[in-house]
């Protein structure tokens, strides 16, 4: 079935002129990376760049696949984790790539999470002041999100992913075999995101997910493919609408301004990016209710989701005022008033750049554990 991608695998474009480009989603598919590269990109040269937790995982299968398609492949493996989602980390790839002498018609891969993949997008924004690079997803939430729509970067201490860029890759290659070795609580993060989408586009998906949650949990193929191939569809039409967020693309962003604030007061290390999405959305929703934009009952349908997937629907308890203060250091803010993505029914959501701070505050302090 290796021979025949059309047998094994879906594809979507994302339609952005000179820089559209393939998603490729389906099943044992790693081993066609080197060829479908071939198609997409003439260097010679490829820099995996994975992290200590994947490389013992796929690093000789990607390399494998490249090598038999004709390049030149190094591999650079760095620590695994949000907390080095830095500077430092960043600073090894470019270490890997000078030393190596990588010129700009070589290019980078991307193995992993969205960890790795945020990171290997901006040095290869960055290398010789851009190189291409493609995306080999190895998360749910990585292979639903992160990997499509060219978003780079790394964290500030006082912000999540506040120094990056706008780079699209050439390719996104995403094999759910990959998943089978992903610890739960990851899968569950990422479902985060699925349900996301439902939320804030398609409210179809959303009761798709509702009704088949446990065999999406239980790891149904055919289902797994289907689920990726609605969300990334979902993603890639947003992007092509508005690559650089001046407008809809902003809605990708629900969940995210509380959630951010979440992973910033807890050191990035305590809970799981899709996590705090999912009590981001939970939030978003009660502050939705709260100012009269979203009935009570949508609320309470989108919340049982987001439990009924095993995520979180409390807040960790700090002071209503640190959480204030931690959403002020979000890219969202303008003109010092935060953008509250809200959902107005489940399947339609806005951005607010008007809503009263109490309003806020209340609604904060309702919802912690
Ligand atoms: P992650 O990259 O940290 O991966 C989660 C964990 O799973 C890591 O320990 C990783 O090593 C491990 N892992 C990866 N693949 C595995 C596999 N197949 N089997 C076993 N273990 C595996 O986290 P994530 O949830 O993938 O991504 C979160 C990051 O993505 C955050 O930094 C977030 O800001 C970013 N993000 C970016 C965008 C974007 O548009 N660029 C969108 C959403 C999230
Ligand atoms: N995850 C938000 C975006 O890609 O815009």
């Amino acid at each position: 079935m290796a021979d025949s991608l059309s047998a094994t695998a879906r594809t979507l474009t994302v339609d952005l002129g000179p820089r559209s480009y393939d998603i490729l989603i389906g099943a044992g598919i790693l081993s066609r990376l080197g060829d479908e590269a071939r198609i997409r990109f003439r260097g010679r040269r490829l820099a995996v760049v994975t992290n200590a937790t994947v490389a013992p995982l796929f690093l000789d299968a990607t390399r494998r696949a490249l090598v038999e398609a004709g390049y030149q492949v190094i591999g650079i493996v760095l620590p695994d984790g949000e907390t080095h989602k830095n500077w430092v980390t960043l600073q090894s790839i470019f270490d890997g790539l000078i030393a190596n002498r990588f010129e700009r018609g070589d290019g980078l891969v991307a193995l992993g999470g969205g960890v790795v993949g945020d990171m290997t997008g901006f040095a290869a924004a960055c290398h010789l002041r851009g190189v291409p690079f493609l995306q080999v997803p190895t998360t749910l939430l990585a292979q639903v999100d992160s990997s499509v729509g060219g978003k780079t970067g790394i964290n500030h201490a006082l912000g999540k992913n506040l120094i990056g860029a706008f780079h699209q890759p050439c390719l996104v290659l995403m094999d759910i075999d990959t998943l089978a070795t992903l610890p739960k609580r990851e899968l569950l993060a990422g479902l985060a995101e699925v349900i996301k989408y439902g939320v804030l586009w398609d409210r179809a998906f959303f009761e798709t997910i509702e009704t088949h949650l446990e065999a999406v949990l239980s790891g149904d193929p055919g289902l797994m493919i289907e689920i990726l191939h609605r969300s990334c569809a979902i993603k890639a039409e947003i992007v092509a609408q508005d690559e650089r967020e001046q407008g809809v693309r902003a809605l990708l962003n629900l969940g995210h301004t509380f959630g951010h604030a979440v992973e910033a007061l807890t050191g990035y290390d305590q809970w799981l990016h899709g996590e705090a999405v999912a009590m981001g959305m939970v939030v978003a929703a009660r502050l939705a209710v709260r100012i009269g934009l979203c009935p009570p009952d949508e609320e309470r349908r989108m919340t049982a989701l987001i439990g009924r997937a095993g995520l979180p629907v409390r807040l960790p308890v700090h002071p209503v005022e640190a959480y204030v203060e931690a959403m002020g250091h979000d890219k969202k803010v303008e003109a010092g008033r935060i953008r509250f993505v809200l959902p107005e029914r489940i399947g339609r959501t806005l951005v607010r750049a008007d809503v009263d701070l109490d309003a806020v505050r209340a609604t904060l302090a309702a919802c912690m554990a």
